[in-house]
């Protein structure tokens, strides 16, 4: 296993990586065209926010299975494109969540109290106190948009300054709020109320230009804006209109549209305080990261645990631990079903009964349709890109849970309906040794191995049927490692599942068609 450190990263993270046998290579500020050759030949890459990983950057993705973002935005990340090639993108969320907050309150009291512009007079040997008078935060209102982790932890530190915090965040529901003690308002009320407006959500299409002319004319002439989240949400030219005509006192900026901001005109304005995307530069923040990413992919690379994927289901150690036995079975009884299909597949219906009712099921469909999807589509499948696959193909997975589960704790069923019939197949994990058995197909009763080469036959119920399929596989040098019987009624259809040591050659497969017993021969790999 081989990762590629292509930002600047702490040296703790680092000495993860070497303490649990992980190579990597450190190449920074790595041109486009080179990180595209070289990004293939590692089976993890680490970035912060320097590194662009575009479509292209991963369009020969080789062995490339992981991307690790130390820090929270992964806007530099193309995740639809890494979810396609079935990569998997990790965040580190928190770890510089304090780091992010205390810049913001200092922005604030720097913007109040023009710290970096008095600093800048002084230095040039001027005296002018009166100049650089300020305001109090003290019992002024600040308006956070966006009450994440940073929007959360800046709030604390507002109250301790004695100002009245509300916020704007539709995702938050009002017993979050309540507890974090913040008064949730409408976008409008907080723009026009707000003595601060502080950016805390991230970048996306719906919050590009947030903070626009139109917002921006509602605020009051005394009011600042301080944004430490993502260039973009605040529209720059409204901004940069308002502070020169004097209808905002002040703007906070450290982030940028482009970054660095070379020429940006803001940079020009003495009502500016500027920082150069400094949130998470602590080195507290920094450790936090680095050490959490490097666990994010050795975990991973070394036990195939996913933790903060942006796109793939992250489950808890202890869920996990019990739920791997029933993913397994779920995407054998995923590939089972696709193996056994005919015609054209139009939904799927899973039905998880029992135990499993209780619990978060998501990782077994996800492996459900891992198992099915691989055996109909030419390209890689895998936990990370199977969703995204079955969506694309307009495929219909519907999933429900039931409490009651015929004669055991749990089952998993999967139908997979097409125009040429249905295919039913259904599971379960036994006993504490976690012994995942197929129970059920199509309607039959059976218990059979879900591994390796399996041969399903249907037939007439009549004696002698057994040993005459038993005679040809003998024949063939077949060896039977397992047998499993199911019929509905004495003299009608019944099905024979046999597990197979090795494979079965086609010459054997037509000769157990022509026995006059049996009605179809299907063999499975699984
Ligand atoms: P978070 O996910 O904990 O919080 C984001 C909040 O924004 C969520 O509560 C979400 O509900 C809310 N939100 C989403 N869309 C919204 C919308 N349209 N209107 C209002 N609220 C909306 O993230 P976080 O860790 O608190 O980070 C917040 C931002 O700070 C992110 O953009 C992140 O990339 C950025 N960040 C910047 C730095 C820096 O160096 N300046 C460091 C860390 C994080
Ligand atoms: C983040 O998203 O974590 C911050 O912007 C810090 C960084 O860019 O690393």
């Amino acid at each position: 296993m081989k990762v590629l450190i292509s930002d600047k990263l702490s040296q703790q993270g680092k000495e993860i990586l070497k303490a649990r046998g992980i190579e990597f290579d450190e190449k920074t500020e790595l041109p486009p065209e080179q990180l595209k050759e070289i990004i293939g030949q590692y089976d993890g890459i680490i970035i912060r926010s320097g590194t662009k990983l575009t479509k292209d950057a991963l369009a020969k993705p080789g062995r490339l299975k992981a991307i690790a973002r130390a820090g929270v935005g992964v806007d530099n990340v193309d995740v639809p494109a890494a979810t396609e090639k079935g990569i998997v993108v990790m965040n580190t969320p928190g770890g510089n969540t304090v780091s992010t907050a205390e810049l913001t309150f200092s922005m604030i009291l720097a913007l109040s109290r023009k710290i970096p512009q008095a600093w800048d007079s002084l230095r040039k040997g001027e005296w002018k106190r009166s100049k650089f008078a300020g305001v109090e935060v003290r019992g002024k209102t600040l308006g956070i948009v966006g009450l994440g982790r940073i929007g959360t932890q800046l709030s604390q530190y507002a109250k301790a300054f004695e100002m009245k915090v509300i916020a704007y965040d539709p995702y938050v529901s009002p017993e979050r709020a309540e507890q974090v003690g913040v008064e949730m308002v409408e976008l409008d009320r907080l723009i026009r109320e707000s003595d601060y407006v502080s950016i805390h959500t991230p970048a996306t299409p719906e919050t590009r230009n947030l903070i626009n002319r139109e917002t921006i004319a509602k605020m009051k002439p005394s009011a600042r804006i301080i944004n430490c989240a993502r260039g973009g949400i605040v529209d720059e030219e409204a901004l940069l209109e308002a502070l020169k005509g004097g209808k905002l006192a002040g703007a906070a900026i450290d982030v940028w549209s482009q970054e660095p901001p070379t020429g940006n005109p803001l940079l020009e304005l003495e009502n500016v305080v500027a920082t150069p995307h400094l949130g998470a530069s602590t080195k507290e923040a920094q450790d936090n990261v680095a050490l959490e990413a490097a666990e994010l992919m050795c975990d991973f690379l070394l036990t195939g645990r996913v933790r903060n994927a942006v796109n793939a289901p992250s489950v808890d150690e202890k869920l996990l631990e019990r739920l791997r036995p029933y993913i397994f079975l779920s995407e054998k009884l995923g590939s089972l079903a696709a193996q056994m299909l005919r015609g054209n597949l139009q939904t799927l219906e899973v039905t998880y009964s029992g135990e499993l009712d209780e619990m978060d099921v998501a990782p077994l469909t996800v492996g459900m349709l891992k198992g099915f999807l691989g055996h109909v589509l030419d390209s890689d499948v895998n936990e990370v890109n199977a969703t995204s696959k079955a969506k694309e193909r307009g495929l219909q997975v519907l999933v429900s849970k039931t409490s009651k589960s015929e004669d055991f704790a749990s089952l998993v069923r999967v139908v997979a309906k097409s125009d040429a019939g249905d295919i039913s197949v259904a599971g379960t994990v036994f006993g504490k040794r976690n012994d995942p058995r197929i129970l059920r197909l199509q309607d039959y009763h059976v218990d059979a191995i879900p591994t390796g080469s399996l041969i399903v036959i249907t037939n007439w119920d009549r004696p002698g049927a057994i040993g005459k399929i038993g005679m040809t596989l003998g024949n063939h040098k077949v060896n039977i490692a397992d047998m499993t019987l199911g019929r509905k009624k004495a003299g009608e259809t019944a099905i024979v599942v046999l597990n197979i040591d090795g494979d079965i050659p086609d010459v054997a497969v037509e000769e157990l068609e022509r026995l006059v017993e049996v009605i179809d021969v299907k063999v499975v790999h699984l």
